[in-house]
This record gives structure tokens, C-alpha cells and sequence, in this order.
């Protein structure tokens, strides 16, 4: 079985070990343009040591942003600036990933530190959030979206498709398609956001469609040999789990079909009276009934921050790799930390050989 510091091969990728930096937006880019700040935390974490750096939520286009400072993939000019960044990952040792979503309803909010709730409708700043019903989130999320027209539908499936060419060009080794967390993928599979009469809503198939098709049409220009890969929202904590969990793990194993190669498992976060079981790995059984019904490789985040939980979590085979996401914002260099805590002496697992040399003697 493997452990935290074996490496883990997917297509034609190779992460030097297990763990992974989840995405985590930095709510700090202009009209989509990241800036030298994404360069730093994002060179930061590869430097740390993680095998897999995916940078933060990155939307397809303007309206599917959450807050007007979120990260953009829908011009040649983000993506310009996308690419040194990237390099710097490269050569820091780790693989480069971007996540690209679609805020849906979620969309035009304050940044988290200033509300985290919708902006004003009409603050200049603010545009109309558009999902699968006109149903709101709810509590700090009020604004009720536009109702998806097909023609919005295609559309959007077509940003998805733009915004994965670009990250190509950027220079990106691994792509997360964002269907999770309450955002559109994720509010067009849940029949919380979802009312729609017609072949996108309804039965499971129809609210699956949406998700499928944006896969399938990704997966044509995303090559094969580099992993396409999702985060979803596989329970919703709503006291449906065991309905919703067997929907989901059946909707994985569908977009296995149609070329997804590997599942972020997350939490659905579709209505803000879930009553979620936060906890140390609480997820880490939930991805390994995932893993072991939809027979994919999956990851997962949430408290799994402690290097015995998440080494155990491998070696038992519950996931492939570990998202370790705050305690990076705390020590980039986690992974070398954890591998001092594990005792294991291999230190060119994860250090550039200008570090790995001065620190191989532990003490
Ligand atoms: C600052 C911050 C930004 C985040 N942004 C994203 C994001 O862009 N996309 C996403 O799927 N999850 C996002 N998340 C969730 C993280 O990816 C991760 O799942 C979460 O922090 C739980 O893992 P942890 O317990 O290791 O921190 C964010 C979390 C934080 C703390």
C-alpha cells in the first residue's frame, strides 16, 4: 500500500508525492487578470513541497465569478499572465493545476473578509447571478438568479470548453472541472437549486445532463494524456445522505464513461441548513466508498491536516491523495514538516536538491 511520500502517477503525470494544495481563491485579481500576488502563493506552495498545486476557482466567464475579484480564464490576457505562474510551479517541482467554475448563484458576492454575503444589486460592481431555477441560496446569499435558458446553457458549456483551452496554452497539467460546493455544476445536479421542467431538471439523468455535457465537450480539447478531473459535492449533510450519496457515486461513475479521470470529493453546500459533521477526515469515508463504488481515484480536503490521519487515509486506501488546504496558508512547507513527524528520511521526495541537501540530516 502506499503511503504520503510515494509518488502518484495519472495518465501521463507524475506528482512526486501524495499531497495536493487545494484550490483556494485569493480574491485578489483585476477584472480576472491575476497579479503578483497568485505568483507568490502559488510559487510558495510549490516551493513547500506539495506534489499537486491547484490554483484557485478561476471562472470560464465575467458573470460566473464569485466576487469581482476572482481569477478569469475567458480572455488571452488572463491567460498571458497565467503562464509565468505556472512555470514557477513547474520549477519548484510540483504539478500545476487549475480548477475552472461557475459561481451560478453564488455569484456576485463581497470577498469573504468584507461579508462573504451578495453585493448590493445595485452597486456598480454588481451583476445578475444566473442559475439551473429562480431559487436563492438563501440567509447571506438573498438574490434570486435568472433562470438558465438553453441558449445560456450551450453557452456556458462553451466557456468551460475556452477556458480549458487556455489553460492548456498556460501551461496547467491537471484540470478541476468545479461542480461542487453549491455552484452551477453542483446546482444543476441538486434538486434544492434545481426546478426545471425540462431535459435539464427533473429525474437524475436531466439534472445530471448538464455536468455531462460540460465534461464530455471539455474532455474533447483537454488531452488525453493529462488528467481531467472534478470536484464535487457528493452529500449534502440534508438528511437525504444515503439517497443523494448513491445518486452522486452513480453520476461518477457516468462521467468515468465520458473521460473523467479522478474526483476531488466534497460537500454539496447547496442549502445553508446542512448539518455537516465537521471533524478530522470527516470525508475520508465518504471518498472511499466513492473510490470503491465509481472505481476512480479521488482525493479529499476538510481537517486532514494532521500527517498520521492523512498517511493512514493513503495507506488504507481511503484516497490516492490528501488536499491539505489552511494548514498551507500557515506553513507552505507542510509536506517536509509532515515528513519529520512521519520519521521518514527521503528527503528528495519533495525538496529541491539546493534544500534537500542542507536538510537530509533531520535532527
Ligand atoms: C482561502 C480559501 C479559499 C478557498 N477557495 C476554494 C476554491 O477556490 N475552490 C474550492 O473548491 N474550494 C475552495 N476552498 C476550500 C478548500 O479547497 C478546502 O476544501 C478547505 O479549505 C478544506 O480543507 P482544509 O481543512 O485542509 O483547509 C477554499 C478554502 C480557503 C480556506
Amino acid at each position: 500500500m502506499s503511503d504520503l511520500f510515494d509518488p502518484f502517477t495519472l495518465k501521463s503525470i507524475t506528482l512526486r508525492n501524495r499531497i495536493a494544495v487545494p484550490p483556494m481563491c485569493q480574491y485578489m485579481a483585476n477584472d480576472g487578470v491575476i497579479n503578483d500576488w497568485h505568483h507568490v502563493h502559488l510559487a510558495g506552495m510549490a516551493r513547500g513541497g506539495a506534489g499537486l498545486v491547484i490554483a484557485e476557482a478561476t471562472s470560464v466567464s465575467p458573470e460566473g465569478r464569485i466576487t469581482p475579484w476572482c481569477a478569469g480564464l475567458w480572455n488571452d490576457a488572463q491567460m498571458e499572465v497565467w503562464a509565468p505562474a505556472v512555470a514557477a510551479v513547474k520549477a519548484a517541482g510540483s504539478v500545476p493545476g487549475i480548477q475552472i467554475g461557475h459561481a451560478g448563484r453564488k455569484a456576485s458576492s463581497h470577498r469573504p473578509w468584507e461579508g462573504d454575503d451578495h453585493l448590493d444589486p445595485h452597486d456598480p460592481l454588481a451583476w445578475e447571478p444566473i442559475g439551473p431555477s429562480p431559487i436563492a441560496f438563501g440567509v447571506h446569499l438573498p438574490r434570486t438568479p435568472r433562470e438558465m435558458t438553453l441558449d445560456d446553457i450551450a453557452r456556458v458549456r462553451e466557456d468551460f470548453v475556452s477556458a480549458a483551452k487556455r489553460a492548456l496554452a498556460a501551461g496547467f497539467e491537471w484540470l478541476e472541472l468545479h461542480f461542487a460546493h453549491g455552484y452551477l455544476g453542483q446546482s444543476f445536479f441538486s434538486t434544492h437549486s434545481n426546478q426545471r421542467t425540462d431535459r435539464y431538471g427533473g429525474s437524475f439523468e436531466n439534472r445530471s445532463r448538464f455536468m455531462m455535457e460540460t465534461l464530455a465537450a471539455v474532455r474533447q480539447v483537454w488531452p488525453d494524456h493529462l488528467p481531467l478531473t472534478a470536484r464535487f459535492g457528493v452529500i449534502e449533510y440534508d438528511g437525504r445522505d444515503e439517497e443523494t450519496l448513491s445518486e452522486s457515486i452513480e453520476l461518477v461513475r457516468n462521467l468515468k464513461r465520458e473521460g473523467l479521470d479522478f474526483l476531488n470529493v466534497s460537500v454539496g453546500f447547496s442549502i445553508p441548513t446542512a448539518q455537516i459533521p465537521w471533524g478530522p477526515a470527516f470525508l475520508a469515508p465518504i471518498a472511499e466508498r466513492v473510490r470503491r463504488e465509481a472505481a476512480i481515484p479521488v482525493a479529499t480536503a476538510w481537517g486532514m491536516d494532521d500527517p498520521k490521519l492523512a498517511n493512514r487515509a493513503i495507506s488504507e486506501g481511503q484516497i490516492d491523495i490528501v488536499m491539505i488546504g489552511r494548514a498551507h496558508l500557515a506553513n507552505p512547507h507542510w509536506p517536509y514538516q509532515a515528513a519529520r513527524e512521519l520519521g521518514i528520511e527521503r528527503p528528495a521526495w519533495t525538496l529541491p536538491a539546493p534544500y534537500a541537501h542542507w536538510l537530509s540530516r533531520w535532527e
